[in-house]
């Protein structure tokens, strides 16, 4: 089984203050995948334009004032989790238009936080998905949280991906992002950033302030998130899917540029 997360970096157009697809990508991304010889496989992607902006304007996570500030949070949780959604429709669909047996799997039916990390998630049914040979694509989202002081939080694609990695132990988890790999800092900031082919502590690395749209922590949260595996001995890459052929040569095996985290 392998694991790939499509970063919001690249199917969307992430910088967009509305919502806004890079179909341009996400053609040429799914047609890869349904190129590749994998065998199971689950879709993971983030929510780029469509998540980030709503749920930095609507404070999703941050502590509730009052009973104005749940309600305008509710509101806030609404807009994003209908906006991500759509995103998944689109994505889901690009996907099968190319020959893949998607199924869309929404977090915020059945996935529960506690102080923003997954408290509970039933796989009972991505388990059987995957044995009929669906390919299930699931995404950041905003979801319950069991914390009263913040009732809900937002769910990033990385967090799921550490969790179905940790639970379905696939042989490959790979993560698939707007840039080479991680850098000694970031590359889109400093041209004279060096790639990092082997990552196994987050010293190796600055993230800096990363986009000021991301309230998911970028970068340096996506390391965390895979750094946590290795405790269970599984290695992941990062990789570049904004270069033609990656996704295809990494989903066969075959070795592409990027970063490798592993001890
Ligand atoms: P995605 O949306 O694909 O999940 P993010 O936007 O969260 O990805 O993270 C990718 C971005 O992180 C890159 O576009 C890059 O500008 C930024 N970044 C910050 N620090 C680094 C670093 N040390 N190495 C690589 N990328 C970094
Ligand atoms: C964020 O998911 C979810 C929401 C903002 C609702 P991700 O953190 O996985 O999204 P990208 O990949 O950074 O865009």
């Amino acid at each position: 089984m392998i694991i790939l997360k499509l970063g919001g970096s690249v199917i969307t157009r992430k910088e967009a203050d509305k919502p806004t697809i890079n179909h341009e990508n996400l053609k040429r991304i799914t047609r890869e995948v349904a190129e590749s010889t994998h065998q199971k496989l689950i879709v993971v992607h983030g929510a780029g334009s469509f998540g980030h902006p709503l749920a930095k304007k609507y404070a999703i996570g941050d502590e509730i004032q009052d009973n104005l500030d749940l309600k305008k949070k509710m509101l806030g949780f609404s807009l994003t989790q209908h906006a991500v959604k759509e995103l998944n429709g689109i994505v889901s669909e690009y996907l099968r238009m190319h020959g893949t047996l998607s199924v869309s799997i929404q977090p915020s039916s059945f996935i529960l936080t506690k102080n923003k990390r997954i408290k509970s998630a039933d796989l009972t049914l991505i388990k059987r998905y995957l044995e009929l040979g669906f390919v299930p694509v699931i995404y950041g989202d905003v979801v319950l949280d069991a914390d009263e002081s913040i009732e809900m939080a937002v769910l990033s694609g990385d967090q799921i991906v550490k969790y179905l990695a940790e639970k379905l132990k696939p042989e490959r988890v790979i993560l698939a992002t707007d840039v080479d790999g991680i850098y000694d800092k970031n590359p889109k900031k400093y041209p004279d950033a060096q790639l990092i082919e082997t990552v196994s502590s987050l010293e190796q690395i600055e993230t800096g302030e990363e986009t000021n749209i991301d309230v998911t922590g970028g970068m340096g949260g996506k390391v965390s998130e895979l750094l946590g595996l290795l405790d269970l001995e599984i290695e992941s890459e990062i990789i570049n899917a904004n270069k033609t052929g990656n996704i295809k040569k990494a989903l066969n095996g075959e070795k592409v540029t990027g970063t490798t985290i592993k001890r």
